[in-house]
């Protein structure tokens, strides 16, 4: 019997025991913001190619520590985002502009990376900036409250690298941001020609470097995608 195998087989990172900054985080709450702890149960997630795997496997219940913003889930810090995050901040140069604080997991890194030397984080959430910016060990950061589509055309600052995570998603997969990443990418790059801008989500390694493999199981959402489109 012959097995047909794909060319692109899926890779497992797993997962035995689980701990980031945010596994200490108290679980504490401000105004429509707070944080949740619970934890992943044996099975296997995706991991997006974020350091070439496909997914990652949990045998033990890991604890997974979450960002709720009016009862929705905005950031967690499971594998995927923890290790995407750290490799965004290690790619990162001079002056870095963070869109987006979350569960700041991207400061840690950035703190962490000596080519650092400045890191402006704009939050449009007051309530996220309240309840995070205590949690987080803060020597090159400054947090600004602002829309970041506002302030990158206002801001007189200079920047050498840009981090966007502000998608925050509703139930259909549509951005509430309203933005699609690329064009994203265009009005950052036409405002700061010579920046580096990573963008986490897009699954190319120039602008997501924490990607390195195209995740086996995206030929198989393009298909699903196509034949649901031809049912319709
Ligand atoms: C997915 S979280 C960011 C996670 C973060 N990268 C981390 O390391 O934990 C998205 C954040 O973007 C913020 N956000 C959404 N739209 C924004 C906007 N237009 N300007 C600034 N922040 C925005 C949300 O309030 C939320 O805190």
């Amino acid at each position: 019997m012959t097995i047909l195998r794909s060319d692109n087989e899926p890779n497992f990172l797993k997962i035995a025991s689980w701990e980031t900054p945010a596994t200490k985080y108290p679980l504490s709450k401000r105004g429509r913001v707070r944080l949740k702890r619970k934890p992943y149960r044996r099975g296997f997630y995706n991991m997006e190619g974020v350091r070439g795997y496909d997914y990652f496997t949990v045998k033990k219940p890991i604890p997974i520590t979450s960002l709720i913003v009016d009862g929705e889930t905005w950031m967690v810090d499971d594998p995927l985002h923890w290790y995407g995050m750290q490799d965004l901040a290690k790619a990162a140069r001079g002056r870095v502009l963070v869109a987006g604080l979350g569960l700041g997991l991207v400061i840690h890194g950035l703190e962490e990376n000596e080519a650092v030397t400045a890191i402006d984080v704009v939050e449009i959430d007051e309530d996220v900036i309240d309840l995070i910016t205590p949690l987080i060990k803060m020597k090159k950061t400054r947090i600004i409250n602002d829309d970041f589509w506002r302030y990158l055309y206002e801001t007189e600052e200079t920047y050498d690298t840009f981090i966007l995570d502000i998608w925050v998603y509703d139930e259909t997969g549509t951005t509430k941001a309203g933005y699609s990443m690329l064009s994203a990418l265009g009005s950052v790059s036409t405002r700061f020609p010579s920046a580096k801008i990573y963008i986490w989500g897009i699954r190319d390694p120039k602008w997501n470097p924490a990607v390195t493999k195209a995740p086996c199981y995206i030929e198989t959402e393009r298909r699903i995608a196509e034949l649901l489109e031809a049912e319709a």
